[in-house]
Order: structure tokens, then C-alpha cells, then sequence
């Protein structure tokens, strides 16, 4: 990686030029750079309505990058380890959809654990593909699936030989990571495509105390929200294919068919500075959220009847690698399932992200300091 580029962040500098120029309007959006929009937007979004662009001579094209955005994209790329790399303004939920259109025709079947994300059934819409179920383990005493393990690709690949590809959701939404290399090894041997739904994974190659990123285990396509537990907007994310990938420009038409026309160049812009600061900051800043996260796991352990799960799901087979940032509080021994325990935390303030079983779900990220983290243990 070239640590000098990464200091860089060239689609912001281009569009802040851009702005700098005070150019007149004659083009979309119709409120022009703010001049026509209503008080509450104006009031809401102020002096960043004159970055309100989306489609520019001046600036770059999402769809056929030459620019100042190719340039922001193959930052991300080196910054990944990825061979290309490419900004959704639709989320995870796009690049999913791309990833399968990319790679599965029409009848092909694709593997998928049974607890995939909507997005990947979307992506079996659009591409008519057939999903073959592999089985997923669960840890009935936590409440919380552990995804699938060889022995359940094995005997999906076994049952269906014909197979085109496999999709991993890696990690899981409760930040458990199954053994990918090995899964995504053997997939490989069978000839299967390989496809990583990474959404909460888009801080794992930061700091060595999380599991490895789903690239480095050698897998062929990866989707990441960058808004989840990078520091970019809601709906942006990154998809990125390995180098050498031959389908890559399959997948540069997919993501082309599943994201607007007019791509906010907030969003966008978004992305290349979120991807400046993880290059820069990644590991203080992912660090911070991981101590905060063990100190939190570590108070709420003491409280009597609340238990918080951490490292010692790790079990070398089906788990190997587990995020500790990921703070699953489970509620049984004071007698409250998840549903209650929401509800009476959300009194008190407090919101969480899922509710599951016996548990809810809450994140320490890196817009955490001691003051939140103490905040959530009170
Ligand atoms: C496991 C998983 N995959 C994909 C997505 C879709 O991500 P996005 O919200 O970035 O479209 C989500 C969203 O919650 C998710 O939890």
C-alpha cells in the first residue's frame, strides 16, 4: 500500500474545487445549490446544499470513472488489498445484488446459509438464481447462529455438484466469524464462486485483535457497509473483487443496473474520506473502540443476571475469529427477553441495534469515547 497516496483524498479535493468556483446553475438538481429549496432543508443541510451534485462535466462518473473518483476508488482498493473496488450509493444491499448478478445466471444454483440477508434474496430475484440452503450451526444456550461450518458446505456441495457459487455472511450480525479460509478453499477446489457478505466487517483489516478480512481469506467478492462500522454515510458502502477476479467487469455492469443514475457526490465523497481516515487513523481509532468494547464486556459480566459473551465462543472449528466490539447483553437471568429488555433500556435512553431471543445487541464503534461506553453499562 502506498501510504503516501492514502493521505490523499482526491474526490473531496475535486469537489470542494469544484465548489470553490461558484459556477451557475443551469442544471439538476432543480432547487440549485439551495436556492429554491424549502426552510427546513435549508435549515437541515445549510451551506451543503452547494454540494448537491450528482451528474458533472467537471467532476467524475461513477459508472465510467476516469477522474478524480477512479482515483478515490482505487485508493480503497489498495488501502482493501482488493483488485478493484467500487462505491455503492445503495449500500451493502446493492453490491449483494451485483455480486449475484455478476456471477449466476439464470437456474444456476448458489449456495447461501439460511439466515442470508434480504439482499441476497433480492439477488436471486433479479438473477433468477436458485438457492441451495447449507446448514448453519446454532448455539442454542446463547441464542445466536455460528453460520455454517465445512461439514454444511461439504454436504450442500455434496447434494448440489452443479453448483456456481457460495455466499458468506462473514461475520455474522452478532460479529461471530466462521473459519472462511478453509470454507472458501474448499469452495474453490469445487469450483465455486466465492461471495462475502462483509456488512459488518468494513473495520476487520484495521487492528490484529479482529478476525481476518473476508479478502485476505482469499474469497473471489467482497461487500462491505462502510457506513456500519467505518465512518462513512448511511446507504454507502464498498464492493471489492480480488485481484485477478475474471468476472470484474461482469460485476462493474451489475452495479451499474442496482444504483441511481444520479449518485449523490456527498455519498460518494462520503466513501473517500472514510477511507482516508481508516488508511490514517484506522488502528488508533478501531483500538479505542475495541478497548472500550472489553471494558464494557467486563462491567456488564459483573452485574448479576446479565451475561455478555466474548472470546470464549471461539471454538477453532465452527467459530474462529469473533468481534469484540460486538456487545450482545444477555437479559435471561433477570427473567426479561430481548423485546422487554429493549423496550425498558429505550426509557432509559438508550438504543440498541437488534433484539433477538434473550438478548439485544449494542456496538461500540468509533464514534464511542468512556463517557458513551460508561453510559450504556449505568
Ligand atoms: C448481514 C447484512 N448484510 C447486508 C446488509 C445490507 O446492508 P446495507 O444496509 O448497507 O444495504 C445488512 C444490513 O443490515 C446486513 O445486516
Amino acid at each position: 500500500m502506498d501510504m503516501t497516496k492514502q493521505q490523499r483524498a482526491p474526490f473531496v479535493e475535486a469537489l470542494e474545487a469544484y465548489c470553490a468556483q461558484h459556477m451557475k446553475a443551469y442544471h439538476t438538481p432543480g432547487h440549485k445549490l439551495g436556492q429554491g429549496i424549502s426552510d427546513y432543508q435549508r435549515r437541515l443541510f445549510g451551506d451543503a446544499l452547494r454540494r448537491d451534485l450528482g451528474v458533472m462535466y467537471a467532476l467524475d462518473d461513477l459508472f465510467q470513472p476516469e477522474g478524480p473518483l477512479k482515483e478515490a476508488m482505487d485508493l480503497a482498493a489498495d488501502l482493501y488489498g482488493a483488485g478493484r473496488t467500487f462505491f455503492s450509493i445503495n449500500g451493502t444491499t446493492a453490491c449483494i445484488e451485483a455480486m449475484i448478478l455478476a456471477v449466476c445466471a439464470d437456474g444456476d444454483e448458489i449456495v447461501i446459509p439460511r439466515e442470508a440477508h434480504k439482499s441476497v434474496i433480492n439477488g436471486l430475484v433479479l438473477s433468477g438464481a436458485v438457492p441451495v440452503y447449507m446448514e448453519s450451526r446454532f448455539d442454542a444456550a446463547r441464542q445466536v447462529s455460528l453460520g455454517p461450518d465445512l461439514e454444511s458446505l461439504k454436504a450442500a456441495v455434496a447434494a448440489h455438484p452443479a453448483a456456481k457459487a457460495v455466499l458468506f455472511t462473514y461475520p455474522t450480525y452478532d460479529g461471530i466469524a466462521g473459519n472462511l479460509q478453509a470454507l472458501t478453499a474448499y469452495a474453490h477446489e469445487k469450483g465455486l464462486y466465492v461471495l462475502v457478505d462483509e456488512a459488518h466487517g468494513a473495520h476487520f483489516g484495521f487492528h490484529p485483535d479482529l478476525p481476518a478480512e473476508a479478502l485476505a481469506c482469499g474469497v473471489d467478492c467482497v461487500a462491505q457497509s462502510t457506513h456500519k462500522l467505518a465512518g462513512s454515510l448511511t446507504q454507502t458502502s464498498m464492493l471489492h473483487c480480488r485481484r485477478d477476479f475474471p468476472l470484474t467487469e461482469r460485476v462493474a455492469a451489475s452495479m451499474n443496473i442496482v444504483q441511481s443514475t444520479s449518485p449523490h457526490y456527498w455519498f460518494l465523497a462520503s466513501l473517500d474520506s472514510a477511507r482516508q481516515q481508516l488508511a490514517l487513523e484506522g488502528r488508533e481509532i478501531i483500538g479505542r473502540a475495541l478497548n472500550l468494547a472489553r471494558q464494557v464486556r467486563k462491567e456488564l459480566n459483573q452485574i448479576l443476571g446479565i451475561t455478555v459473551f466474548g472470546r470464549d465462543i471461539i471454538d477453532g472449528h465452527t467459530v474462529c475469529g469473533f468481534d469484540e466490539t460486538k456487545i450482545t447483553i444477555d437479559f435471561s437471568g433477570l427473567g426479561l427477553d430481548g423485546v422487554t429488555a429493549e423496550r425498558e433500556l429505550r426509557r432509559e435512553g438508550i438504543e440498541v441495534e437488534l433484539v433477538a431471543g434473550n438478548h439485544v445487541l449494542a456496538l461500540i464503534t468509533l464514534g464511542d469515547t468512556a463517557a458513551t461506553a460508561e453510559a450504556l453499562v449505568t
